[in-house]
């Protein structure tokens, strides 16, 4: 008998030995339990299919010649819940035993002759151990790396949860700041959605809409108070901070790669049509639309509220803005469709009544 040179774990491999011939399982179960291999023994092929249908072996050798089914039928059978078992198949000697070409056919990993001696047999059988054992190391390994993956994914998600509150609250902050723009994000957003639905746009593009909406000034965060606050006309200096807002609401949203749309939507929502807008001065289409649609609500919205710097503005003015600027600072087509939204401005108001107070949480996105 050959010395064990696998290692001292083989008591960590099973093998099933199905064989109709009693002696000859009795005689492999000997032998490589010796060798340090668990090692169980069936000798009816049914039954055999049973015991490893109810727990998995790693090698199974299989004799050929059986009654009353045939190796090749127990290997088919096995193959349908188990693709990881080893199969090494033993036939009786070259008169008895199927030609090469059939054994090519089956799903094993090896076949021996019967012989006298059974180290040929051990040594193929160590082979499908060195290999069943690198196939442990790969699997432990990805195991190992899809739990990694798992815990990391789920840090992400509640970081993003996190930070996603942090922006949510940064907006509150920026409407409670100044309590003559009180609410302005929510009608800016409802106006916004209300236009890009009347655009006849998906679901999709009217939801990033709504959420830009939003979040489009929520980089007035960085504007100080005496600035954003200033009662009187702001210098070019202060107005140059101020036009910084849609830069610093890119960089607090696009941290997070689920806002990376929105981000980009909030950057532009001073862009003009013409492409005499901040902060890169871009034209027309070459603006996303979400902005644009964003830009003729924000527009209306702060012509419409009670501002510090500007009394009250009336309905009429503010629609004759949106008319002037038609295709000039606004994009002509999302200008259309909020004339055809304000026809029903009584409706539109009560919609955006709501304010920031009575806003519930279904309305945050
Ligand atoms: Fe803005
Ligand atoms: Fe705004």
């Amino acid at each position: 008998m050959r010395k064990n040179k696998v290692g001292a774990q083989q008591l960590d491999f099973s093998i099933m030995t199905l064989d109709d011939d009693p002696i000859m399982t009795a005689t492999l179960q000997a032998y490589f339990t010796t060798s340090g291999y668990m090692v169980d023994v069936e000798t009816d092929p049914y039954r055999g299919i049973e015991r490893m249908r109810d727990r998995h072996y790693d090698i199974l050798l299989l004799d050929f010649l059986m009654s009353p089914i045939m190796g090749d039928r127990v290997i088919n059978e096995v193959r349908t819940f188990d693709k990881e078992i080893y199969i090494i198949l033993l036939t009786g000697h070259k008169s008895m035993a199927p030609p090469v070409r059939a054994l090519r056919e089956l799903d094993i990993q090896g076949y021996y002759e019967k012989n006298e001696r059974f180290d040929q047999l051990e040594l193929l059988v160590e082979s499908c151990v060195k290999s069943i054992r690198q196939m442990r190391i790969i699997k432990a390994y990805r195991d190992d790396l899809d739990e990694k993956n798992k815990q990391l994914e789920k840090m992400y998600a509640s970081l993003g949860d996190s930070y996603v509150d942090v922006i949510k609250t940064l907006r509150l902050v920026v409407d409670a700041r100044d309590l003559y723009t009180r609410g302005h994000s929510d009608r800016v957003s409802h106006y916004a959605l209300r236009i890009a639905r009347a655009m006849g746009r998906e679901e999709g593009f009217c939801e990033r809409v709504r959420i830009a909406g939003l979040f489009h000034d929520v980089g007035k965060v960085a504007v100080p108070d005496s600035i954003l606050l200033k009662p009187g006309k702001l210098n070019s200096a202060e107005y140059e901070i101020i036009m910084m807002h849609p830069e610093k609401g890119y960089q607090i949203l696009s941290a997070i790669s689920a806002f990376d749309d929105i981000a980009e939507i909030v950057l532009e929502h001073h862009e003009r049509y013409d492409g005499s807008g901040y902060p890169r001065g871009i034209a027309g289409e070459d603006t996303r639309e979400e902005a644009r649609i964003i830009s003729v609500a924000d527009a209306f919205d702060a012509m419409t509220s009670n501002r510090l710097y500007r009394d009250n503005l009336t309905f009429d003015y503010a629609l004759n803005q949106l008319v002037t600027g038609r295709g000039g600072q606004f994009d002509p087509e999302a200008v259309d469709a909020f004339l055809g939204v304000l026809k029903e401005y009584d409706t539109l108001k009560q919609e955006v009544a709501w304010t920031f107070g009575q806003q519930t949480e279904e309305q945050m996105p």
